[in-house]
Order: structure tokens, then sequence, then C-alpha cells
């Protein structure tokens, strides 16, 4: 049985009085769920978000993390750091990060790897950009991601990865993916790793979709198959709609 996960990634939003006044109406908000519930806050508010969410089974992860260790790095930070407060999971690859920082399938791949030296999971995002799916590249693009940043690692060490689909086009854009779209994309993920390593593998990986999920659409789309759970933005910064695209996992 795949792992369903629905998370919450707060971008570059909420001081720490906003963090903490949301952890307070996530865990108002908070039941017996299938799913794996996490919130990704800005760095300065991990350690109070970890904090206030002791022995809650929300998962306190991080938006993103640099590729080397220490050193002369200014304004960054590495996953030893991460792990240092208690953060065992990453999101790395998200298309803000491609677009506005320059990330790159390779840059991506020294991160993934030094994530899981120190026993981080992943959520590796990938996702095509609206020409790309306008000129029928999805597809293609999509495996080109995968294959450049994930595609060196064993088969084991897929265990500390989960893919998260988010089409550029659909992100804050309030124009989500057709669940027919999302499912298409996620087949075709499980194909290609079919392709590289094996079913068993391509079975047992969690994908996620993210892009525009709201209270109103989630259901649709995580009845789909291959989608396993939810990487949300806007609809994440409130509490009840968060906790509504939770339930309907
Ligand atoms: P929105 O849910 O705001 O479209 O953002 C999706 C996303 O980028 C999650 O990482």
């Amino acid at each position: 049985m795949r792992a369903k996960i629905v998370a919450g990634n707060w971008k570059m939003n909420n001081d720490l009085a906003m963090t903490q006044s949301l952890i307070t109406e996530l865990k108002k908000q908070s039941q017996t769920s299938n799913a794996e519930v996490m919130i990704a806050p800005s760095f300065t508010n991990l350690w109070p978000a970890f904090e206030a969410l002791k022995n809650h089974k929300i998962e306190v992860v991080a938006q993103n993390m640099h590729q080397k260790a220490s050193g002369a790095y200014t304004g960054e930070v590495s996953a030893e750091m991460l792990k240092s407060i208690g953060v065992n999971t990453v999101i790395l690859g998200h298309s803000e990060r491609r677009e506005y920082f320059d990330e790159t399938n390779a840059l991506l791949a020294e991160k993934v790897d030094a994530a899981l030296k120190n026993g981080m999971r992943v959520i590796f995002c990938f996702g095509e950009v609206l020409d790309d799916r306008k000129s029928g590249w999805a597809e293609s693009v999509v495996k080109t991601q995968l294959k450049e940043s994930l595609f060196h690692l064993d088969k084991s060490a897929f265990e500390n990865i989960i893919l998260a689909y988010e089409p550029v086009w659909a992100i804050g854009t309030g124009e989500t993916a057709t669940p027919e779209q999302a499912q298409e994309i996620h087949k075709h993920v499980r194909n290609v790793l079919t392709e590289k390593y094996d079913d068993e593998l391509a079975e047992s990986v969690s994908i996620l979709y993210g892009g525009s999920v709201k209270p109103g659409n989630a259901k649709e789309i995580f009845s789909k198959p291959d989608v396993d759970g939810g990487l949300i933005g806007g609809a994440s910064l409130n509490a009840s709609d968060f906790y509504a695209i939770v339930n309907a996992i």
C-alpha cells in the first residue's frame, strides 16, 4: 500500500505569530486521517513549528536546502542543519526554485543526494510549463526531469522519495489539471519508473499532485488510482481548507 500524503507548502508566507496561530488552528482541525499530513513553513519558522507540534502527528518539513554540508555559502541552510532540529523531510525541485533561482536538474541531483545521505526523505517536484503542454511535450519533459535528477539512484533509495507532479501552469493560477490530466502524467511516471527500475518500485512510490488543489476539487483529483495525495499551496494557509483537503483523501 502506497502512503497517502497531503503536504502544505506555505512558500514565503506567515511570520512567527501567523505560524503559531495557523498551527493552533490546524491542531483544532486535525482528526484521525489515513493520510500523512505535513506542513512546510519558511526556514525561520521551522523550529517554532516543530516545538508547537511536538507529540503531534503533523510533520514539519523544509521547502528547500543547500546541497553542501557547510561552508562559505552565505544565506544557505544545509541538510545537516535541518536534521539537527528534527526536520526529516525536504521539498526539492519546486518549479519556483527552478524558475526564480535557476535550479537545474543536475543541481537537484546533488541536493537529492545530500538529503538522502542525511537520512532525509525528499518530496521531489517536477512538471511541465504551459508551452510544453501545448506542444505535446509534457510527458518527455517530466521524464527528463526525473531521469536527470533521480535516475542515478539505486532502487532502494526510492523508499525515501515522494514524487510531486506540479504542472507549472496550474500553480497559483486557479487553473487545475483535470483529474484525467493528472492521472495521465502519474501513470506515465509509473511507466517511466518501471522502464528504468521495475514494477515493484513503480507501484511503491507515492506520487502527489500539486497545482490549485482546493476543498472543492480535491476529492475528484484524489480519486484517481495513481494520485496518492497532494502538495497544497494557497489552500494550505487556511486550516479549515487544508483539513477539508486532507479529509478528501
Ligand atoms: P497552489 O496550490 O497555490 O496552486 O500551489 C501549489 C504548489 O506550488 C505547492 O507546492
